[in-house]
C-alpha cells in the first residue's frame, strides 16, 4: 500500500491544471482556465479549472474535487492508479508501506474482478445479439422484436439480443472463450448454484442495461409468450457493477435530450423506453417497475430539475406511485405526472398517435404532482370528512418536503382553494411538519424565511417601506445588489481578449460556495446560475419580461431600487458607494466584496459564539483554528472594501 508520505507528496505536488490538461482541451479565462466537462456532455463549456485553488468545478453537472478525484472519477482510475499515475507525472518515488501481501492481493483482486464483469458482460451481449441475428434458432427473438415494431436501427442502438434456449449454450460458449465460471456466476449470468453450469438467461429476449458510461452491467430477459408460471422479466440479480438502486435504465441513451429538453420522462418499463426513443422522444428512462430511489433520483437531478412521470392508464397503482414522487419533491425537484388513457402504456400509446401527438398529449395533460394529488383526493373525500382529513394530511406531508418556501406558499395557497380550507391553517400544519423535519435548530431559519415570504407576499405596497431588523436588512440588501448585477449587467464583458468573461461568469465564480439566503432574491440567483450552466446569459428583459411572475416581480422591484447599501451600515464600515454604470466593474467587484465581509462578520460572530459554548477540547481547537483564519480574512478584507480595483489577469 502506498504511505502517508507518498500520498502527501503527490498532493502536494499535483496540479491540477496539469493533470485535466492531459485529459481535456483548457482555455484561459480571467484568473481560470475553462474547456468542456468530461462528465457530461456539453457544447459550451462551463468546466472550470483553478489553478490558485487546485481545484476543477462544472458550473453544468456540479462535479467537484482536486487533481486525484479527477483521475478516479472521470478516468475511471482507481485509487491507488490515479496516485501511481500522478507519481510517475511528477518524478515522486513511491514508498510502500508495509501492509500485509494479503490486503495488497485484495485490492488488485477487487479491481480485477469489476473488470472482469464488465468483460463478460460485454462478451454476453454480443453473444445475445449475434445468436438473433446469425443464428436460425435465434431469429424467433428477432421476430419478437419486429413484431413489436422495434426497427433494425433501435434493436441495434439498445443492442437487444436474444438468450438461446437449452440449459447452457451461452455458459458453454463463454467457457470455450477462456471466461471463468466463477465471473461468470458474478456476472450473474450463469447460475450461481454451486458446480451448476446452467444458464441464467434461457429462451428470452434480451434488454442490455446499460451504465452511465454506456457498459453494459447487466440484463433483462423477457419472456415471449403469456406464461401465468414464469415471471414475465428475469433480471440480473445485484452484483459488483449491477446496483439496482442506482441505475435507471435508458439513462446513458437519454441523457443528452434530457439535458436539451431540461426535462426527464419517467416510464415504468424497458419497451416504453425503446418506443418512445425511436419516436424520436428520447428523454425517457425507466425505473423498471419499482420505485424511485434517492440514487436514480440524483442521478437525473445532476442533469434537469424537472421529471415527468408517466403513469399507464389503469389507474389501481396511482395512488401508491404518488407516495413514491415525495423523494423527489423532497430533493427540490419539480415533479409533473401524466396518466395515459385508459389500458394505454407509453409504448402501446406512441405507437397508436405517433410521436407528434404522444407528445402533444404530455403537453396537455401533465399536472403538477402535489395539484393532481390534490384533485385526485378531494373527488374522492367529497363527502367523507374523516377521509378528507387524512387525504389533506397527506398532500401536506408532501408539501412539507418541498424545500423552498415560495414553491410551498404556492401550494398551499391552491390547496386551500380546491380544499376550501383557511390557508393559515394549512401553513401551520406545513410549518410543523417541518420543524418536526429539520428539528429545532431549522426552526429559526423557517421562521426567517416565513418573514421573508410574508414580505413577498406583501408587494407591491412594501416595495419602498422595507423594514428588517438590521442584521436581516443588511444581508437582505447585499444580496440584492448581488442579484441586481447580475440582472442589469450579466451579459456585459469584463477583461479582454483572451481573458474576457460576462459579468455572469464572474460574479458566480466569485461565490462560489457561498449561499444567498433571502428566498426571493436565492430565487433568481439560482434561476441564473441554473441558465449559466446551460451556457444561457441574459439581459434585463428576460427576467424583467418573464413567464414566471414570481421572475418578472422580483426582478422590478430589485430594479427600481437605487443602488444602494443602508446609509447607516454604510456610516459605519466608511464605505463609498458607487453608482454611476461607468464605474461598474468597480462597483460589482465591491458588492462582491462586501458581501463576503458580511458574510465573514457573521460567520466570526458565530463562531465566536461556539467557541464560548464548546465543552471540548478538540473541538476547542479546530474553532480556534477557524477562528484565527477568519480574522485573517476580515483584516483582509478590511484592507480591501472600498478600495477595490479589478484585475483581470489576478
Ligand atoms: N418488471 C420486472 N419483472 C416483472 C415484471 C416487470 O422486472 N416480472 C419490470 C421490467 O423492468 C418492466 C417493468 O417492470 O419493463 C414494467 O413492467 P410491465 O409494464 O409489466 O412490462 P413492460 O415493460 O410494459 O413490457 P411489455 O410491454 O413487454 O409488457
Ligand atoms: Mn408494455
Amino acid at each position: 500500500m502506498i504511505s502517508k508520505f507518498t500520498i502527501q507528496k503527490i498532493n502536494d505536488e499535483a496540479r491540477v491544471e496539469d493533470v485535466v490538461g492531459e485529459f481535456v482541451t483548457l482555455k484561459k479565462r480571467g484568473a481560470n482556465l475553462m474547456g468542456l466537462c468530461p462528465f457530461h456532455n456539453e457544447k459550451t463549456p462551463s468546466f472550470t479549472v483553478s489553478p490558485a485553488k487546485n481545484i476543477y468545478k462544472c458550473f453544468g453537472c456540479g462535479k467537484a474535487g482536486g487533481p486525484i478525484s479527477f483521475l478516479t472519477d472521470s478516468q475511471q482510475m482507481t485509487y491507488p492508479d490515479a496516485l501511481r499515475f500522478l507519481a510517475k507525472k511528477y518524478n515522486i518515488e513511491i514508498e510502500e508501506e508495509n501492509i500485509s501481501d494479503e490486503a495488497k492481493q485484495l485490492e488488485v483482486e477487487k479491481h480485477n474482478l469489476v473488470e472482469s464483469i464488465h468483460i463478460a458482460n460485454a462478451a454476453a451481449q454480443k453473444f445475445f445479439s449475434d445468436y438473433m441475428t446469425h443464428n436460425e434458432s435465434g431469429k424467433i427473438g428477432l421476430a419478437y422484436f419486429k413484431e413489436r415494431g422495434f426497427l433494425n436501427h433501435t434493436i441495434e442502438k439498445f443492442q437487444l439480443g436474444f438468450a438461446p434456449e437449452g440449459y447452457d449454450v451461452f455458459t458453454k460458449h463463454a467457457l470455450k472463450e477462456g471466461f471463468q465460471l466463477e465471473i461468470l456466476k458474478k456476472a450473474g449470468l450463469t447460475s450461481p448454484k454451486e458446480n451448476s453450469t446452467i444458464d441464467f438467461f434461457r429462451n428470452r429476449v434480451m434488454f442490455p442495461i446499460h451504465n452511465m458510461t454506456g457498459k453494459v452491467v447487466g440484463f433483462g430477459g423477457r419472456i415471449m409468450v403469456k406464461d401465468e408460471k414464469a415471471p414475465k422479466y428475469v433480471n440480473t440479480p445485484e452484483s459488483e457493477v449491477y446496483l439496482k438502486s442506482k441505475i435507471l435504465y435508458g439513462a446513458y441513451f437519454a441523457r443528452n435530450d434530457i439535458r436539451k429538453k431540461d426535462e426527464c420522462l419517467m416510464v415504468e418499463g424497458y419497451t416504453d423506453v425503446i418506443s418512445l426513443h425511436q419516436a424520436g422522444i428520447e428523454n425517457a428512462v425507466a425505473s423498471s417497475g419499482t420505485s424511485l430511489t434517492i440514487d436514480q433520483i440524483r442521478l437525473i437531478k445532476r442533469i434537469t430539475p424537472n421529471i415527468t412521470m408517466l403513469y399507464d392508464g389503469d389507474a389501481a397503482g396511482i395512488k401508491a406511485a404518488l407516495r413514491g414522487t415525495d423523494l423527489i419533491l423532497e430533493e427540490g425537484m419539480n415533479v409533473r405526472v401524466v396518466v395515459l388513457p385508459d389500458s394505454e402504456d407509453p409504448d402501446s400509446y406512441v405507437k397508436k398517435t405517433g410521436a407528434d401527438a404522444f407528445a402533444q398529449f404530455i403537453k396537455e395533460n401533465c399536472k403538477d404532482v402535489i395539484l393532481f394529488k390534490a384533485s385526485l383526493f378531494a373527488a374522492e373525500a367529497k363527502n367523507d370528512p374523516i377521509k378528507k382529513s387524512e387525504l389533506i394530511r397527506d398532500i401536506i406531508e408532501s408539501i412539507g418536503k418541498i424545500p423552498d418556501t415560495i414553491h410551498r406558499s404556492v401550494y398551499v395557497k391552491e390547496c386551500s382553494q380546491l380544499f376550501d380550507m383557511n390557508e393559515q391553517i394549512l401553513i401551520t400544519e406545513v410549518n410543523k411538519i417541518r420543524r418536526k423535519k429539520a428539528g429545532d435548530q431549522k426552526q429559526e431559519a423557517d421562521k426567517q424565511q416565513q418573514q421573508d415570504q410574508k414580505k413577498l407576499d406583501e408587494l407591491p405596497q412594501s416595495l419602498h417601506t422595507e423594514q428588517f431588523n438590521e442584521t436581516t436588512s443588511n444581508l437582505h440588501i447585499l444580496e440584492r445588489d448581488i442579484v441586481r448585477i447580475l440582472i442589469e449587467f450579466g451579459s456585459w464583458k469584463i477583461g479582454e481578449g483572451e481573458t474576457e468573461i460576462t459579468v455572469v461568469q464572474y460574479v458566480l465564480e466569485e461565490l462560489d460556495g457561498q449561499h444567498i439566503e433571502t428566498s426571493k432574491y436565492k430565487m433568481l440567483y439560482e434561476l441564473i446560475k441554473h441558465e449559466f450552466a446551460q451556457g444561457n446569459v441574459h439581459d434585463e428583459k428576460f427576467f424583467t419580461a418573464n413567464d414566471d411572475p414570481r421572475v418578472t416581480h422580483t426582478a422590478i422591484e430589485i430594479l427600481a431600487q437605487p443602488y444602494s447599501l443602508s446609509d447607516n451600515w454604510l456610516n459605519k464600515l466608511k464605505i463609498v458607494v458607487p453608482t454611476k454604470r461607468d464605474v461598474f466593474i468597480k462597483d460589482i467587484a465591491s458588492s462582491i466584496m462586501r458581501f463576503k465581509q458580511f458574510k465573514n462578520i457573521s460567520e466570526l460572530k458565530k463562531n465566536e459564539q461556539r467557541i464560548k459554548d464548546s465543552k471540548d477540547e478538540t473541538e476547542l481547537m479546530k474553532l480556534m483554528k477557524l477562528h484565527k483564519l477568519l480574522i485573517e480574512q476580515k483584516k483582509e478584507f478590511a484592507r480591501t472594501v472600498g478600495n477595490v480595483i479589478y484585475r483581470p489577469t489576478t
